[in-house]
């Protein structure tokens, strides 16, 4: 059997297995074109929050990360929520551990403290706000405060610093996203733009600041899609992983959509597979299950993050 035949099998089974478990897979942009052709709904991580309570499902099979599948778990305790591959965890995350958190909460006691929802639901636990690279700038914006703690993404926190007028303390110092700090350089940017001088570029905040200042405009995921149909070009470059560039021309079919960089690729995110997927929807497992006293907080949070960027 070639691969385009095995690959449409395995949605056939996908989809059977779906409707019998009352199921919907919800899967992040940067997902492989066969997770994001077959999954019932695509979107960052924001979307994916509010699109995760808003299903009439009992199963929610969730392809992205363990940050992603933790909070679609959080705000349905409801539902059954199942992450194919519970280690495809976000190295960002990892960079903020609570011992962390809770020294720079006892240095700066009046300071808000705002987390990337890139974070572990442990850290996540002493946050006032958790935000997406979608709403950290409208939150914070709205906040009274004139110094705000923000982390584990040191990038986000200077986007944010430089379009407010408020002192962003990044926590920790150095935190930062492997595929968009380190892959997506002035010099991939350069070598990009010379292959296709008429782009447009666009770029995730999670890019280092240097990249960010080259850029046509910077947004999250689904901020990056809204402007390709706003912006006149009819050539993009995308510096962000490179799952979004498929996204983007499924989307935006008449528009030449490249990538800065083919290899900036988010290796957790690709260990989500239809393969295991469909194991997943088979088995039942593996499910993401929070202790109580964890998700109720991080709900409460959540909530009061998701109220303040109505
Ligand atoms: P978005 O919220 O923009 O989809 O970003 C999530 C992420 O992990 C970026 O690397
Ligand atoms: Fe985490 Fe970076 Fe992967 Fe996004 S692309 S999930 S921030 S490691």
């Amino acid at each position: 059997m070639n691969h385009e035949s095995y690959v449409k099998r395995l949605k056939l089974e996908v989809n059977d297995l779906r409707e019998k478990r009352r199921a919907v897979i919800l899967a992040h942009n940067y997902q492989s074109p066969e997770i994001q052709d077959a999954a019932d709904y695509v979107g960052d991580s924001l979307e994916l929050a509010r699109r995760a309570v808003a299903v009439d499902a009992d199963v929610i099979v969730f392809a992205g990360v363990s940050f992603m599948a933790e909070v679609a778990a959080i705000l349905n305790e409801d539902k059954t929520i199942i992450h194919p591959v519970r280690e495809a965890g976000c190295p960002l995350a990892d960079f903020l551990g609570v011992e962390t958190v809770k020294k720079f909460r006892d240095d700066y006691p009046d300071a808000p403290l705002v987390l990337y929802v890139n974070s572990s639901a442990d850290a996540k636990m002493y946050a006032d706000y958790i935000v997406t690279s979608a709403s950290a700038l409208k939150l914070i914006s709205k906040l009274d405060d004139d110094t705000v703690l923000f982390g584990p993404d040191k990038n986000l926190a200077s986007y944010v610093e430089k379009r407010t007028d408020k002192k962003i303390i990044p926590i920790p110092s150095n935190g930062y996203c492997y595929v968009h700090e380190q892959l997506i350089r002035r010099r991939h940017i350069e070598k990009a733009r010379d292959e296709h001088p008429n782009a447009s570029l666009l770029v995730h905040p999670e890019v280092s600041p240097e990249a960010q200042e080259l850029a046509d405009y910077v947004g999250s995921t689904s901020q990056m899609l809204r402007a390709i149909g706003r912006l006149k070009s009819d050539e993009f470059l995308l510096g962000t992983e490179e799952g979004h560039t498929y996204r983007a021309k499924t989307l935006y079919p008449d528009k030449e959509i490249f990538p800065v960089n083919p290899r900036a690729i988010c290796i957790d995110m690709k260990k989500i597979t239809l393969e295991n997927i469909k194991k997943s929807l088979e088995n039942m497992k593996p499910k993401v299950i929070l202790e109580k006293k964890i998700s109720d907080k991080v709900k409460e949070i959540l909530d009061r993050s998701l109220r303040l960027i109505k």
